[in-house]
């Protein structure tokens, strides 16, 4: 036995045998240094094995390699976009059976139906996020200028119908059925004076229970004869006038005593679409039953 370049030569198998691990060697010499033969263990080899097969299986079966024309089409012919449109028929498929009585039921048994109830409200929820929500905001509790749907206050009528006809025809919008009506701009057009707008201003500020209490005949007056056609006698709002309560402290414009003045000055005169050309009945239902709930509706 020889000790150069720290290797053994078994005698029996003339293998190469490291001194230092007792491995063989492969045999392949840099300089001196030695490469040891240590093979990857057998159950990694299947498993790569078994990989290179199952990859040549997917290779032929789905779609796999970008090719000049577009890619491989493989043989099984599977698309993402067939599953996409098979999965879409059959929710398609599954809501028709509830659509058909949706469609012929009569709100009232809508409402009393547990199943289509629970359809109209799932299905209006989503429309409302996808056609709504820029304006009334995600949860419906409205901005400035765009009325909170989830409150019991309603402009122009809180009954299921009601807000069917607001969503189909609009407000202020551009077609005959739309709800219509503009209060006057009483300062910018010259019908009162700014000190007679003061006082109805004062006067409208009293209403809602801030702290001015005065007794004021004057703007009590003026809001007799000026505004109370349309908010009402008892100042509580006319609907069919769209015509918001001023008792209660809700706003729509605001209610410091400068968003008031500027509302009476200069009028106020809230648009939203009609929708009634771009969203089926079916929609606008599902859409009026889901406002109704939210709104603890009328
Ligand atoms: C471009 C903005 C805009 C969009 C979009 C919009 N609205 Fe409105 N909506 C308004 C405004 C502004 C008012 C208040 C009008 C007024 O001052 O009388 C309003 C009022 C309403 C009212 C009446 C509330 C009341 O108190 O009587 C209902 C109901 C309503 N919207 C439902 C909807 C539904 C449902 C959708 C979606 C299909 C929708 N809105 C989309 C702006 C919008
Ligand atoms: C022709 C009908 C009409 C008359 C007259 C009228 N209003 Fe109005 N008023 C409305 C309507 C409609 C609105 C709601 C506008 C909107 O939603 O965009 C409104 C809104 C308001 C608001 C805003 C309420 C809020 O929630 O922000 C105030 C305040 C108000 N009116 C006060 C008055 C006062 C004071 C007078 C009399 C000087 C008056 N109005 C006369 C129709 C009228």
């Amino acid at each position: 036995m020889t000790n150069d370049n720290n290797e053994n030569k078994d005698s029996k198998s003339n293998k190469d045998i490291d001194e230092f691990t007792g491995i063989e060697t492969t045999g392949h010499d840099w300089d001196g240094i030695k490469e040891l033969n240590n093979p990857a263990p057998r159950w990694w080899l299947w498993v790569f094995y078994v990989c290179v097969i199952w990859s040549v299986w997917y290779w032929v079966i789905y779609p796999a390699w970008p090719i000049l024309s577009g890619n491989t089409k493989g043989t099984s012919g599977y698309t993402q976009f067939k599953e996409l449109a098979a999965s879409q028929s059959e929710i398609v498929a599954r809501q028709q059976v509830y659509l058909d009585r949706f469609e012929n039921g009569s709100l009232n048994e809508i409402m009393n139906d547990p199943e289509l109830y629970a359809f109209a409200m799932a299905g209006g929820k989503s429309m409302f996020k996808d056609n709504c929500a820029t304006c009334h905001g995600t949860g419906a509790s409205g901005s400035e200028g765009y009325p909170n749907l989830n409150d019991d206050d309603w402009l122009w009528g809180g009954r299921i119908s009601d807000i069917q006809q607001t969503i189909s025809y609009g407000i202020r919008a551009d077609n005959d059925d739309t709800r219509i009506s503009q209060m006057p701009a009483f300062g910018k057009e010259g019908y009162l004076k700014s000190e007679e707008i003061e006082a109805v201003v004062d006067y409208v500020l009293s209403l809602s229970g801030s702290d001015i209490t005065s007794t004021n005949e004057h703007g009590k007056t003026i809001f007799a004869q000026q505004c109370s056609a349309c908010h009402g006698e008892n100042a509580k709002g006319l609907q069919e006038f769209g015509a918001p309560n001023l008792t209660d402290k809700i706003w729509l414009y605001g209610g410091d005593r400068e968003d008031i003045f500027n509302t009476v000055y200069n009028s106020r005169a809230g648009m939203m679409p009609a929708w009634k050309d771009r969203l089926d009945e079916n929609t606008i239902k599902q859409l009026s039953i889901y406002l109704h709930q939210l709104g603890g509706g009328e």
